[in-house]
């Protein structure tokens, strides 16, 4: 490192626990970037845009729990990220500006179609979060159908009716039709890895199951399925391609997936 260092990072609260560092860092070596990216625990998100020019921060990734209020203090957003509701990537472009984006959304996607394509497939969507919307709006551009499926009808109505997509309550939820169930929903998540979003019985083999949790990597959900013979993908992967849009974003290079995917699982 030195004065010519490019400083990108990850602003959040709290942000210890982030595995981006280490999966971003060895992506800017892999690459003989002359860059870096630190984690910064922020609470006063207001406050970055104005630090990243006085910094000459390049770019910067944004985490829980400023993915929303970061909208209103950016030079611009980008539609998908407007329609989204949400920004996980800042870029300062050529002219300076600080642009949001959102590559969760993009990084669901290609994780989902590391399985197989997503369009004309019914995609049911367990959630209606903030990740649940990001999924969603991905597998609509992708051309895929979205069908949400939400323990609170209000929620998951909400949602649906955003993108002009069916709902169903988690409870009715049968699995039937479904070509790729995917959960955004906490249900799984360590400590309390021995459940799962639905039973076994709303799987069946020609499905793609992919969780988005990623502590553990083999969720209960994701345990289910490939006993039955479905096609798994995990959330380590979409936390994955999530970050190597990112990368490309602001390197404007492809990103050197296997040593992305290769760092972030010693994290775990
Ligand atoms: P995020 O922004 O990370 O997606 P969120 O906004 O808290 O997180 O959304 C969590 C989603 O998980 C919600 O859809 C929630 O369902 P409700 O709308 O009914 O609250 C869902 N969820 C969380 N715990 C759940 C549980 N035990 N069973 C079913 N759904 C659950």
């Amino acid at each position: 490192m030195d004065a010519a260092t490019m400083v990108y990072g990850v602003m959040g609260h709290p942000v210890g626990h982030s595995r981006s560092p280490v999966m971003l860092n060895a992506a800017f070596q892999a690459a003989g970037l002359n860059a870096c990216y630190l984690a910064f625990d922020v609470t006063t998100p207001e406050k970055v845009p104005d630090a990243m020019r006085t910094l000459g921060i390049c770019g910067m990734s944004v985490t829980i729990p400023h993915k929303v209020a970061i909208m209103d203090v950016l030079d611009g957003v980008d539609p998908m990220a407007l329609a989204i509701g949400a920004v996980n990537t800042i870029t300062r472009k050529a002219d300076g500006r600080l642009v949001g984006s959102n590559t969760d959304c993009a990084g669901a996607i290609a994780a989902l179609e590391s399985a197989g394509p997503v369009a004309g497939k019914k995609v049911a969507i367990l959630g209606a979060g903030g990740a649940a919307r990001a999924v969603a709006f991905g597998v609509q551009n992708a051309g895929g159908i979205p069908v949400i499926v939400n323990r609170t009808i209000a929620k998951g109505e909400a949602l649906a009716n955003a993108l002009g997509s069916a709902f169903v309550p988690l409870a009715g939820f049968t699995g039937d039709g479904t070509d790729i169930l995917v959960n955004t929903t906490s249900v799984g998540m360590a400590p309390d890895t021995d459940a799962s979003p639905v039973p076994k019985t709303c799987l069946s083999s020609h499905m793609t199951v992919m969780d988005i949790i990623y502590t553990p990597r083999t969720t209960r959900l994701l345990s289910d399925a490939a006993a039955l013979g479905c096609k798994v993908v995990d959330g380590l992967e979409m936390f994955i391609r999530q970050g190597a849009l990112q990368f490309e974003n602001w390197t404007k290079k492809s990103a050197p997936i296997d040593v992305m995917r290769e760092a972030a699982c010693k994290t775990l």
